[in-house]
């Protein structure tokens, strides 16, 4: 079944959500999902329903709101995406799995079992036999619900080929119609990948019959070069996520193989169905929800990637922008044109501007943005695409607002004890206000939000980027912290009993960094707050507000 078309599936928010610290909520998760299906992903891996009830509502969210056509839109230019469920090969994950799917109009389980001899043995204790018998029986099994079933035999980077050919045509026997072959701890080199694909392909009873898919993590930096082989050696889809978050140091980025498919056309004689110019945004926005910092230097989507420093570039740029330039900045999304908004932009051209940039918020939230976005251009000439991508980003990451910031004011420089004096809303509409010393002026404001939160937690990252350029630059801080006390439960991963402390991403953005430092911390106690369960089961903001208050009138 080779043809020239190469299905990408994105699993930013399956296994790029396992990124340490990258937890999401299940609103910023139905953005990412609408967002990729903008972006014209093939397949959307929208989360493991089996690691918890939350889990498992996100997915049947994504599945019901961004896995069905519109009801205005009979027919659309192209399909809706797939939308698939993680689960380990065991008849409770795959259970959860399509409970969560089935709302899809193409839904997709996928199931996996370890293959190399390292974990058969150490961790999951079974016998190669076992192994065999044990896929055979959960593909059917998935198939018994679902048409679409994925098989991925799990570390098959580290698997012995021969066996791994035995293991796949079973689970084609038993129904599995995409073979998604892991470089789980990218250890494979582009070479032995590439090798690694052929063999199966030519080896494997039944292989013409099913797609086969790669998926492969970056810990030795080869994953877009092992994705790219294992391409050229007949794979069809490819696994991958925007930035290339995930577990460790992550996994294959998705704008990467689709820029290379594209820039090296005449190479790989292939096609992706993505809308690259939408690459920047869906970086931007996933960095901004996940907290996950994009580095400059990042091929595609770092700030630096169209960047020309050197005299020598510029120059060659001002005579051809071939010279030194292998992509238009435009064919992923990068603007040339910054200015979108000014003071004197009404609510009309606001929420034009933000359908423009692929926003579409309901009445109240468009209402919270607008009263955001004038209280910026009052102190910002200049509101640009990242501005206001920022903007609207910040109050979709801060569903949950149990408490929230209603003044500061820091004293701080070399004359005395740097001093914070915050004033808080609280879940019962009540104002709490606290001063507090501190060794600078974010640790002071830290301390006085802790004493009236009072949620022991640990900070486990700090930063501060500035969004544009200029003096009036907006500050975007990301903090990420850990809750101390153990009360929140851990994070169940796919991986066979293996769990995790959580932490919780928060981001804040303003002209005034320790401003934009105390949203971004309140936005991470805030997620900390609702997984501890202390306001109850919160959802949308709306409901938010309602509960945290019932709550504390109970
Ligand atoms: O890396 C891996 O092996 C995985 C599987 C669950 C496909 O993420
Ligand atoms: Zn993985």
């Amino acid at each position: 079944m080779q043809d020239d078309y190469v299905r990408i599936f994105d699993t930013t928010l399956r296994d790029g959500e396992q990124s340490p610290g990258a937890t999401l909520t299940s609103v910023e998760k139905l953005e990412i999902a609408r967002s990729l299906a903008k972006l014209g992903v093939d397949i959307i891996e929208a989360g493991f329903p089996a690691a918890s009830q939350d889990d498992l509502e996100a997915v049947r969210r994504i599945a019901v709101e961004v896995g069905n056509p519109p009801a205005d839109e009979a027919e659309l230019a192209r399909p809706v995406p797939i939308i698939c469920g993680l689960a380990r090969a065991n008849k409770k994950d795959i259970d959860a799995a399509w409970e969560a799917v089935k709302h899809a109009a193409r839904p997709r389980i996928h199931t996996f079992l370890a293959t190399s001899p390292i974990h058969m043995k150490y961790k999951l204790k079974m016998d190669p036999e076992e192994v065999v018998e044990r896929t055979a029986e959960m593909v059917a099994y998935a198939k018994s619900f679902c048409d679409d079933v994925e098989f991925s035999p799990e570390d098959a980077g580290r698997s012995d080929p021969e066996f791994l050919y035995l293991v796949l045509g079973e689970a084609i026997k038993a129904g599995a119609t995409t073979l998604n072959i892991p470089d789980t701890v990218g250890y494979t080199t582009p070479e032995e990948f590439g090798a690694l694909i052929s063999g199966i392909m030519e080896h494997t009873p039944g292989i013409e019959n099913v797609i086969v898919s790669v998926h492969c993590h970056d810990d030795l930096g080869m994953a877009t070069a092992n994705t790219l082989a294992g391409i050229q050696a007949g794979a069809r889809q490819a696994e991958v996520t925007i930035n290339g978050i995930g577990e460790r140091a992550g996994n294959t980025s998705l704008e990467e193989v689709v820029m290379a498919i594209r820039t090296r056309r005449q190479m790989y004689d292939l096609e992706t169905g993505i809308d690259t110019t939408l690459l920047t945004r869906t970086s931007r926005q996933v960095s901004n929800f996940t907290g996950i910092p994009v580095q400059p230097n990042k091929a595609i989507v770092g700030a630096n990637a169209f960047a020309h420093e050197a005299g020598i570039h510029q120059d060659g740029m001002l005579k051809h922008h071939e010279t030194y330039e292998i992509m238009r900045p435009d064919m992923v999304g990068v603007s040339q044109s910054w200015l979108v908004l000014g003071k004197h932009s009404g609510r009309h051209a606001f929420k034009a501007q933000l359908a423009e940039l692929g926003y579409e918020l309901e009445q109240e939230e468009l209402n919270r943005a607008f009263k955001r976005f004038k209280e910026l251009a009052d102190r910002k000439k200049v509101i640009t695409e990242a501005d206001l991508e920022a903007v609207v980003a910040d109050q979709i990451s801060q569903p949950h607002e149990i408490f929230s910031l209603d003044g500061l004011q820091v004293a701080c420089g070399t004359m005395g004890m740097p001093t914070a004096t915050v004033r808080l809303r609280g879940p019962d509409d009540q104002l709490y206000i606290q001063a507090a010393i501190g060794t600078g002026p974010v640790d002071a404001t830290f301390s006085a939000i802790d004493e009236i939160v009072k949620m022991p937690n640990t900070l486990q990252e700090y930063s501060v980027n500035a969004i544009t350029e200029g003096i009036d630059a907006i500050g975007e801080v990301t903090v990420r912290l850990q809750a101390d006390n153990g009360s929140i439960p851990q994070r169940k991963l796919p991986e066979q009993n293996v769990s995790r402390p959580r932490t919780f991403g928060g981001h804040g953005v303003d002209t005034d960094v320790i401003v934009a430092s105390a949203k971004a911390y309140l936005a991470a106690l805030n997620k900390l707050l609702v997984a501890s369960g202390r306001y109850g089961k919160v959802e949308t903001s709306a409901k938010i507000a309602r509960t945290a208050k019932e709550t504390v009138n109970a």
